[in-house]
């Protein structure tokens, strides 16, 4: 737990990512999770992944922008792989995750109502390409910034999609509130480091808050997306969709990109929706110093690749 804590506390401090943007990081732990830095890269993992049967959502890394020059620049970067992804007919199968904070929504003054300009603009674009956005849910002080975000996207664009995190004590009432029909809401345990007040800390409780919600989501009218690696979570979702009588494809799973891909292909060959989120870009630092904080024992493995190139 302390572990993870300090991993997370170093996620956000501007010094270590220096440090740590500037190591020669071997290429082959940034691309364990990270699908490249292009947009090429990101059009043709798509393809790879599409040919194994799995859906995609794509992710432009980026977080916590400071300035309005950069929110723009990574909107455009939605807009130009949006365009790939439909001139490749990739759009049946891709959507794109997108977080506010990398759109604007951390700039002082008005930076609520720009990340919502250029979610907008995400947004049309998508619905141009035939396919929809879903809004990345980031620590618990952007929570209700973010679902009214959402709800004023979803008057024009009711495929939205939401995430929402276990961790946090008010998510089974904000399940309440999504679980409505054609509203697409992933699940997942959260990925922050938050404090009491407003979140569990014993990991037990964040899955017993887990399957709460996901019943709440599973015996409602939307579309629940079950975004979790662990494996007694993905049995007890399989369990409750039988329960509540949904049909295959009336709910999906999601998991990280090179993260368990033998479950994801199983999910699938039982004719599971199985939606692999896939991040690209060159600011990987925050993405995979949360994929670290989440499994402590690959933190050897990445500190000895800071000292090595191979
Ligand atoms: P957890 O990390 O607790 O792992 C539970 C168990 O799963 C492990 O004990 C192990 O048995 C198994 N397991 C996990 N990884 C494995 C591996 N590599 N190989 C084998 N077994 C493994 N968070 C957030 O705050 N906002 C967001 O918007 C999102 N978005 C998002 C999208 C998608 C598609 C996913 C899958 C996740 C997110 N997350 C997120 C991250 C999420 O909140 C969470 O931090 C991670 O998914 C890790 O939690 P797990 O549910 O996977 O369980």
């Amino acid at each position: 737990m302390m572990l993870r804590s300090a991993i997370l506390a170093a996620s956000r401090n501007d010094r270590i990512k220096r440090l740590v943007a500037n190591a020669p990081v071997s290429r082959h732990v940034v691309a364990r999770y990270v699908a490249g830095e292009t947009t090429d890269d990101a059009v043709r993992v798509t393809q790879v992944l599409v040919d194994r049967g799995l859906t995609v959502s794509l992710d432009h890394l980026g977080e916590d922008t400071t300035d309005l020059a950069h929110a723009e620049t990574i909107t455009k970067a939605y807009l130009t792989l949006l365009d790939r992804l439909a001139g490749a007919g990739l759009t049946a199968g891709a959507e794109v995750s997108v977080k506010l904070s990398a759109v604007g929504q951390a700039l002082p003054g008005d930076g609520e109502r720009v990340a919502l300009e250029h979610a907008r603009e995400i947004c049309e674009a998508a619905d141009r390409a035939g396919t929809a956005v879903t809004l990345d849910m980031e620590d618990h002080t952007t929570t209700d910034s973010t679902l009214s975000i959402l709800t004023e996207l979803r008057r024009d664009f009711p495929r939205t999609g939401a995430v929402v995190q276990s961790y946090l004590r008010r998510t089974e009432g904000d399940c309440r509130d999504l679980a409505h029909a054609g509203s697409r809401v992933r699940l997942c345990k959260g990925a922050y480091d938050e404090p009491e007040s407003v979140a569990y800390q014993d990991a037990l409780d964040v899955d017993k808050s887990y399957v709460r919600c996901l019943n709440v989501l599973m015996a409602g009218d939307g579309y629940p997306m079950v975004a979790t690696h662990d494996p007694r979570l993905i049995a007890i979702a399989d369990e409750r969709a039988r329960w509540y009588g949904r049909e295959r494809g009336t709910y999906e799973y999601q998991m990280l990109y090179g993260l368990r891909p033998a479950e994801q292909d199983r999910l699938v060959a039982a004719g599971e929706t199985v939606r692999v989120y896939v991040p690209y870009g060159v600011e990987w630092y925050g993405y995979l110093m949360r994929r670290l904080a989440e499994r402590p024992a690959n933190v050897t493995f990445f500190l000895r690749s800071l000292v090595s190139t191979k």
